[in-house]
């Protein structure tokens, strides 16, 4: 078993939702934490609400799609903390819209999704999420760094009408655990660094929240528990998959029994 006291977590999109509650989790069990997020603002809200926590915590305004970003932010977790121990990378987007959306009346296409909503959530959701990933597994294998790459993939993964985009990357998020972990083991790395991705339904975050309403209330009939999932819960979940070193190259979903697939 690992344990969160004095491990270190490069979390991106650590300015909001569940990016914001894993870093205040991880304080909380004793951490510390840098976390990257395009916005400034939110950051310095977020690093300010730590600091009065007593936490340890180094931020920097990244945007995950640049590959210096992502290499910089993995150099200051070397730099404040002199390792690093999870990675999360929490950084996403969502840009809904069907692929080809004909009018009900003629039955014909009148509206489509653009391919710069589709390009946005490819370019953060798994460009993104790859550069984080490679430029921090780089300085946790060079470092001798002992800890988890926790991918963020989602029920939408089984796929979800009107997310073609986001389920497209989300599906990779599923893949990239076991590519990763095979690679780890050729080298002989698999049992230190494990790598695993989360897939939860739908959480109660502001991307979450800036939903279709009406929409989010069909959703949350077909969830057996009948709310959304906390963010906390996402959290300390995280934390227990840290924690359990016998968990590794795989997907683990937390989604309250969400009835998946049953309207996409
Ligand atoms: N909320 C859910 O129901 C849910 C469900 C399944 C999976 N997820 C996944 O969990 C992750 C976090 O989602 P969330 O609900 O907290 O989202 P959120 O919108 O609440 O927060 C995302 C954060 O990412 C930041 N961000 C966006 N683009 C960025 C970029 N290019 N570089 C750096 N930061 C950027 C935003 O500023 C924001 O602070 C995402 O990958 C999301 O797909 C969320």
């Amino acid at each position: 078993m690992l344990e969160i006291k004095d491990a270190v977590a490069v979390i991106t999109g650590g300015a909001g939702g569940i990016g914001e509650e894993l870093a205040k989790y991880w304080v909380q069990q004793g951490g510390k934490v840098v976390l990257g997020d395009i916005s400034a603002e939110g950051l310095s809200r977020v690093e300010a609400e730590i600091t009065a926590m007593g936490g340890q915590v180094a931020t920097m305004v990244c945007d995950t799609t640049r590959e210096e970003d992502c290499g910089r932010l993995a150099d200051l977790a070397i730099e404040k903390f002199g390792c690093l121990n999870l990675v999360a990378p929490a950084a996403g987007i969502i840009r809904d819209g069907l692929m080809v959306a004909p009018d009900k009346e003629t039955g014909k296409v009148t509206k489509k999704m653009s391919l710069g909503n589709f390009q946005a959530v490819i370019d953060i959701n798994l460009t993104g999420v790859f550069l984080t990933v490679r430029e921090c597994a780089e300085r946790m294998i060079n470092h001798g760094c002992r800890g988890l790459i926790c991918l963020f993939s989602s029920t939408g993964s089984l796929g979800t009408a009107g997310q073609l985009n986001y389920s497209s990357t989300k599906a990779a998020m599923s893949v990239m655990p076991k590519v990763i972990t095979g690679e780890f083991f050729r080298r002989g790395l698999a049992d230190k660094i494990r790598c695993v991705a989360i897939a939860p339904g739908y959480v109660g975050t502001p991307m979450v929240k800036g939903m279709n309403q009406k929409a989010l209330e069909g959703i949350l009939t077909q969830v057996p528990i009948g709310r959304l999932i906390e963010p906390a819960e996402v959290a300390s979940f995280v934390g227990e998959l840290y924690r359990n070193e016998a968990l590794a190259g795989d997907v683990f979903f937390i989604h309250g029994g969400l009835r998946l697939g049953s309207k996409g």
